[in-house]
């Protein structure tokens, strides 16, 4: 099978990716200081993309096959692709995050998930085990020989407690949003593509306390479950570095504290200073 090309990043361009990284932290940021109950999720695109547009950066997601907004929120029994709007965020509810910015021509794409209070025990195991997968496939990639390491831990970590969605995958970032390769989370036959320096892959698992399957709606981008069963998505952009360390550009930290479980004896390029 033909694969397509790999853009592998010079030192230079994944610190170019890496500031595009941390204008979508700043814009996730600001979401999770003001998302609670009472909100519209179009309050919390307005909060974003006043964050992205001051740092004279582009949102990535606003345009993108006539993509309306610069968040994703998807809410409940929604996977991915909620487009924000007038929806008031009730008690309770699971919402996930997902911001992408551009800076000189580099994208950055992270997304995280949340409950409000007063929280369901179970939708805080979902939120939790979701974002730990997602360190978990981060960390795999960590002196692994493929790509397909990422879906092998996230499948390996989330077992048979939640459905872990198959429709939808990580994928190459760069000067693209979505790049080669195709990022699984789940355990494949097909190796994927080589871990080598250059490399910068999205890891993002969305996982469901249901079954994996999803559909989209009229709407042509909200993703729901097709049980109804409430869904989690968490996403970080993450680079490897020419020594093999992983370095996370969408994290201010670089992935240290949310690698640290996984990779105990180094392996992270933290803070700012990666290459
Ligand atoms: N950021 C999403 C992803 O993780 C894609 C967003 S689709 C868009 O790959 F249309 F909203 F841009
Ligand atoms: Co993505």
């Amino acid at each position: 099978m033909a694969r397509e090309r790999v853009q592998i990043k010079t030192p230079e361009q994944v610190r170019a990716m890496r500031r595009a990284g941390l204008v979508v932290a700043d814009a996730l940021d600001a979401v999770r200081a003001a998302v609670r109950p009472g909100v519209t999720t179009a309050d919390l695109d307005a909060v974003a993309e006043r964050v992205i547009r001051g740092a004279g950066a582009t949102p990535s997601f606003l345009g993108y096959f006539d993509y309306p907004a610069t968040l994703c929120v998807s809410v409940n029994d929604e996977v991915v692709h909620g487009i924000p709007g007038a929806r008031v965020l009730e008690p309770g509810d699971v919402v996930s995050v997902d911001c992408g910015a551009i800076v000189d021509g580099w994208h950055g794409d992270s997304a995280f998930s949340t409950v409000l209070p007063p929280a369901d025990p179970q939708d805080v195991d979902l939120v939790a085990t979701t974002e730990a997968a997602m360190w978990a496939g981060i960390a795999a990639l960590h002196g692994a020989a493929r790509t397909s390491a990422v879906g092998q831990a996230v499948d390996d970590l989330v077992g048979d407690r939640f459905g872990i969605v198959e429709e939808y995958v990580g994928h190459g970032i760069g000067t693209a949003m979505h790049q080669p390769p195709d990022v699984p989370n789940y355990r494949s036959r097909d190796r994927g593509a080589r871990v080598q320096p250059g490399l910068v892959v999205a890891v993002e698992p969305m996982l469901t306390r249901g079954g994996p399957d999803t559909h989209e709606l009229a709407d042509g981008w909200t993703v729901t479950t097709d049980d109804g069963s409430r869904a989690a998505h968490w996403e970080h952009t993450v680079a490897v570095l020419p020594d093999g360390r992983l370095w996370v550009l969408t994290a201010r930290d670089g992935g240290a504290a949310g690698l640290a479980p996984w990779l105990p004896t180094g392996g992270v390029a933290a803070g700012a200073d990666g290459v």
